[in-house]
């Protein structure tokens, strides 16, 4: 692990610090909070009595759990005994409590055509699709792989599987056939659930094509189960004979009931790949009970969720926290959400506020990068639509900076919306360090406090606390229910990853800075690993996606600073010998890591250079690579074996071809 400074950590976060603006709560707001500051104290106290009262209470079990919590670090086991079905407290209890015309999602398509799906609907359709999991062969422990647009039956898939118990492995719309193929091979997955397409920016993406190339290198796949979306938009999905099925034709037809399975708290509920310090991405393990538990209580007390809201968190359901605050956190608090299908400037940048006007929203719960594109086209698209309804603001993903908060804050919230900075990781399951709106005074882009019960810390290099007012690493150093319970297949890689560089706590990747009030600033990144538009990519995915090209040699990729999107991916490219470079290379190239791992791995920045800067023993410096990036003065060049070679990529990057 390379534990360097994060980029932009310096003077910029002291000048943060010091702006010294705070909001505190609003009394009005605190009086109906869900959320109190005395939990804090409780937690505190004894957390583990803490997370077990609030299971008793908030979860509906079959079976109740004998045993809070089995510590054997790194791995840990939460409600031992237990057995529960996670869509009984999403959907069947809700409805049995006589909210079955309560609207579970009201969804949007992009064209326009709207679905209004209700906790009933949701019952009905989760039990039909779950007989049909059945009828396909695929069993309580099976893996079925979910590649979707934002569509209901996206949720419905999900939530089918998890009624039989069987972990589902959602990827991403936007990641290619070739990811798709690395995931459901790992996954071993027996089903895919595809659509033919969904719609973005007003044209059909074709999905089904990239499931069958998949499929030519994926032989655990026995079916798919298609649903048609885009149909006469897009002709010519192809359908292959006894492998591939219509959603409508085989879902349509079966019985509406289909039981919820008692599952033991520790049943493995879905794994979700993620990006780390290797080319090859990590299946993160999530289980039922203490996932259930931590997703429905964050919903709660973050979001501070009441039973009228219109709550949106405009993720895609692809990445963590569409799992978390789009499916089973807001099912289990029976929620009503919004769903909605497309790009946020289609047909036009006001189409997020005229979907907050129309349908009264509430609560927003979006990212950094979102929030300053809607910057960038100024405060009169909001200005024009009645955004009164919205009473709390989310931010999730990325450091959000304070000119963004504010103006979230300012022409998004009316000037009085409590903002809530939220971090957390594919790895937590839920939100560990937050406000709570009406408890916590926040400071523009501070994600504030631990939520009660966890036990986070910045440690210096060694492991030891800092002092107020210093930087370090993010550790947590106890355990919590909807952690991570592994590494899928790989138990050794999730000891080394997250329990190795400081023993006995669990190391985020994360950097970060305590004020002298205990505030914690999230940094950014400390390992090879970029943030763009708060989605997470390995420096090493896209290079070896690079020198995957047969043109390319050698290749270097670091995160230089976007007013955007975070980061955005630069990369040093060495091409063969014989091989000539220029903008034609540099598009190839850039379409070839969108063809090897998605849209959202191609560089920003590409450019090509004679050599990479190296240590004696080979390793590259990235380190440097990052100030050429940034336009820096360069670091220490002492330990770089040619030392002209920066100075030749130095007067190189001054052209740096941005797309
Ligand atoms: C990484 C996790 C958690 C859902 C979305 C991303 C960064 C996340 C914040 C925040 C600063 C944040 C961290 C973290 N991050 N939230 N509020 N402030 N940084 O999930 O893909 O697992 O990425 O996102 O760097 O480690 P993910």
């Amino acid at each position: 692990m390379t534990a360097e400074q994060p980029a932009g950590s310096g003077a910029e976060i002291e000048n943060l610090m010091a702006e010294g603006r705070s909001f505190p709560p609003d009394p009005g707001f605190a009086a109906r909070a869900n959320a109190t500051k005395e939990l804090y104290a409780e937690a505190a106290a004894d957390p583990e009595a803490f997370w077990a009262k609030l299971a008793r209470e908030r979860i509906t079990w079959q079976e109740p759990f004998h045993t809070t919590l089995e510590w054997d670090l790194p791995f840990a086991k939460w409600f031992l005994g237990g057995k529960l079905n996670i869509t009984e407290n999403c959907i069947d209890r809700h409805v049995a409590a006589g909210l079955g015309d309560k609207v579970a999602y009201h969804w949007i398509g992009e064209p326009g055509d709207t679905r209004t799906i209700t906790y009933a609907d949701l019952l009905r359709e989760v039990q039909k699709t779950a007989n049909a999991l059945k009828e396909l062969g695929v069993g309580t422990g099976d893996r079925v792989a979910i590649y979707m647009p934002m569509i209901p039956e996206l949720p419905i898939a999900m939530l089918a599987c998890a009624r039989i118990g069987a972990p589902h492995t959602v990827v991403f719309g936007g990641f290619s056939a070739e990811s798709l193929v690395d995931r459901i091979n790992d996954a071993q997955a027996k089903l895919v659930i595809t659509a033919d397409g969904g719609w973005r920016r007003g044209k059909p993406v074709d999905l089904k094509s990239a499931v069958d190339e998949a499929l030519t290198r994926t032989p655990s796949v026995e079916h798919t189960l298609v649903v048609r979306r885009v149909g006469d938009a897009q002709p010519g999905t192809a359908m292959t004979a006894g492998r591939d099925l219509w959603w409508h034709e085989i879902v349509d037809r079966q019985a509406a009931d289909c039981p919820a399975i008692p599952l033991d708290s520790e049943h493995m509920l879905y794994l979700l790949y993620t990006s780390g310090t290797t080319a090859k991405p990590k299946g993160i393990i999530h289980t039922t009970a203490g996932y259930l538990l931590g997703t429905s209580l964050t919903h709660s007390w973050v979001f501070d969720v009441k039973p009228d809201d219109v709550y949106w968190c405009a993720a895609d359901i692809g990445w963590v926290t569409g799992h978390s605050y789009i499916v089973y956190g807001p099912l289990a608090n029976a929620t009503t959400g919004l769903l909605y299908e497309g790009a946020p400037d289609t047909p036009s940048w006001e189409r997020w506020w005229q979907i907050i006007e129309d349908y009264k929203v509430t609560i927003l719960y979006t990212a950094p990068t979102a929030i300053r594109a809607f910057m960038k086209q100024g405060e009169a698209l909001p200005r024009k639509h009645d955004l009164s309804s919205l009473r709390l603001l989310g931010s999730v993903g990325e450091p959000i900076n304070p000119e963004a908060w504010l103006w979230y804050h300012e022409n998004i919230g009316g000037g009085s919306a409590p903002i809530v900075d939220t971090w957390w990781q594919t790895e937590t399951g839920s939100i560990l360090i937050t406000p709570l709106p009406g408890v916590t005074t926040t400071k523009p882009g501070s994600a504030t406090f631990p939520f009660p019960g966890i036990e986070a810390d910045v440690v210096d290099a060694n492991g030891a606390s800092v002092p107020l007012g210093s930087g370090g690493y993010l550790v947590l150093k106890r355990p919590w229910p909807s952690m991570l319970r592994g590494i899928y297949g790989d138990p050794e890689r999730y000891r080394a990853t997250y329990w190795g560089r400081f023993p006995g706590m669990y190391f985020a990747g994360d950097g970060a800075k305590r004020d002298s009030e205990g505030y914690l600033w999230l940094l950014g990144r400390v390992d090879d690993v970029m943030n763009v538009s708060g989605h997470r990519i390995s420096t090493i995915e896209v290079e070896s996606a690079l020198v995957d090209h047969p043109s390319v040699a050698e290749a270097a990729v670091v995160g230089k600073e976007d007013p955007l999107t975070g980061q955005a991916i630069f990369a040093f490219v060495t091409t063969k010998a014989g091989i000539e470079t220029g903008d034609a290379l540099a598009a190839q190239l850039r379409d070839h890591v969108a063809k090897v791992i998605g849209g959202i791995a191609k560089p920003k920045y590409l450019i090509f250079t004679p050599d990479l800067p190296k240590t004696r023993s080979g390793k590259i410096m990235r380190r440097l690579l990052r100030d050429v990036a940034e336009g820096r003065p360069l670091g220490d060049t002492t330990t770089l074996a040619d030392a002209g070679v920066v100075e030749t990529i130095r007067a190189g990057a001054g052209g740096a071809d941005d797309e």
